[in-house]
């Protein structure tokens, strides 16, 4: 019997082999028992990821061109719950996380091998990237957040101040790894945004964080992240980078939070507190370039014109 005889049609043949690969994917999936270990973080983003951008938008495009929808409906209905049980895991893996964090037992050396434990990164990946790139460590990072909505902007910026941009986690990672701090150093975030880098920061290098802000929504959603994790060595400050008190930092971490006049202003108020003590200054972005032209300051790395890489700056 030919196709036509049968009343098979090419669109329902297409249609049958569509239906069967997404069963053949969701079957394999609920098998894995990697996926449902909450150790299988990284792969689980992946599954998740690929659920809903691939596997539910092609049911929904299918869906729309049959008149026979009864199995499709069916085979959403077990994409949609597959993906409902990972996204489970995740929630329940970061809430154990964060009440580890909150009773004080996971820092330093710890709280790095705790994400190691989820998630594999090598840091040698970070070098020549041209625009800040982010990966499944941000999503682990982000996910330790107790508050998952980022809050409106209240006040306009003013034409040099930078807009809120993330810190990649790994590059964080970096920066504690090469700023060799002391148990005694204080790390002052210029333009701290939603708070991560000094609350990353204040876990994997145990030391004290403060974080200056122009913008009081992100000040407070940075300040209740750091109250709820319980970290009382973590403070944010709501005010303008060239007006804050200095006196007591040592290590000052800039992603280009600001340009031009903004950045010469509070160069010259960091220079007059390195008249008092030797500071460092560590920059990502573009404001290196302007931060190296300081001759107050040394860098032991030749300038190579890569822009999204760590420097880090001593005062001479
Ligand atoms: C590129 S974001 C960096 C955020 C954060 N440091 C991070 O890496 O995740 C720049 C931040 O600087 C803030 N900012 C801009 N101008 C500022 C100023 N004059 N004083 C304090 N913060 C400022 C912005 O509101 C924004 O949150």
């Amino acid at each position: 019997m030919t196709k036509k005889e049968s009343g098979i049609t090419n669109h329902d043949l297409h249609v049958n082999t569509e239906i069967f690969e997404i069963r053949s994917y969701l079957n394999s999936t609920e098998k894995d028992s990697l996926l449902y270990d909450e150790k299988g973080f990284d792969k689980r983003i992946a599954v998740i990821d690929f659920m809903e951008f691939y596997v539910i938008d092609r049911i929904e495009t299918l869906l729309q061109k049959t008149d026979q929808p009864g199995e499709l409906i069916l085979l959403k209905y077990s994409a949609q719950k597959v993906k409902s049980e990972l996204e489970e895991i995740d929630v329940n893996l970061f809430q154990k996380l964060q009440a580890r964090i909150r009773t004080g037992g996971s820092t330093g050396k710890e709280f790095k091998n705790l994400v190691n434990e989820y998630i594999n990164f090598n840091l040698e990946d970070n070098e020549h990237q041209e625009e800040p790139e982010y990966d499944n460590l941000d999503v682990f990072i982000n996910g330790l957040s107790p508050f998952q909505t980022m809050p409106e902007q209240t006040k306009d910026l003013e034409p040099e101040m930078v807009y809120y941009q993330k810190t990649p986690a790994r590059i964080v990672f970096e920066l504690v790894e090469k700023a060799h701090f002391l148990k005694e150093d204080v790390f002052f975030d210029l333009g701290s945004g939603l708070g991560q880098v000094a609350i990353l920061v204040n876990l994997l290098a145990e030391i004290t964080v403060k974080g200056i802000e122009f913008e009081p929504a992100f000040c407070n959603y940075a300040r209740d992240c750091a109250a709820e994790l319980n970290l009382p060595n973590v403070t944010f400050i709501n005010v303008d980078a060239r007006k804050a008190d200095y006196s007591e930092g040592t290590v000052f971490f800039m992603f280009t939070p600001f340009r031009g006049e903004i950045l010469q202003e509070v160069l010259a108020v960091l220079r007059q507190e390195s008249l008092l003590r030797k500071i460092k200054i560590i920059t990502y972005g573009p404001c290196t370039a302007q931060v190296a032209l300081q001759s107050w300051l040394h860098s032991a790395a030749p300038e190579d014109g890569n822009i999204y890489k760590l420097d880090i700056f001593t005062s001479l």
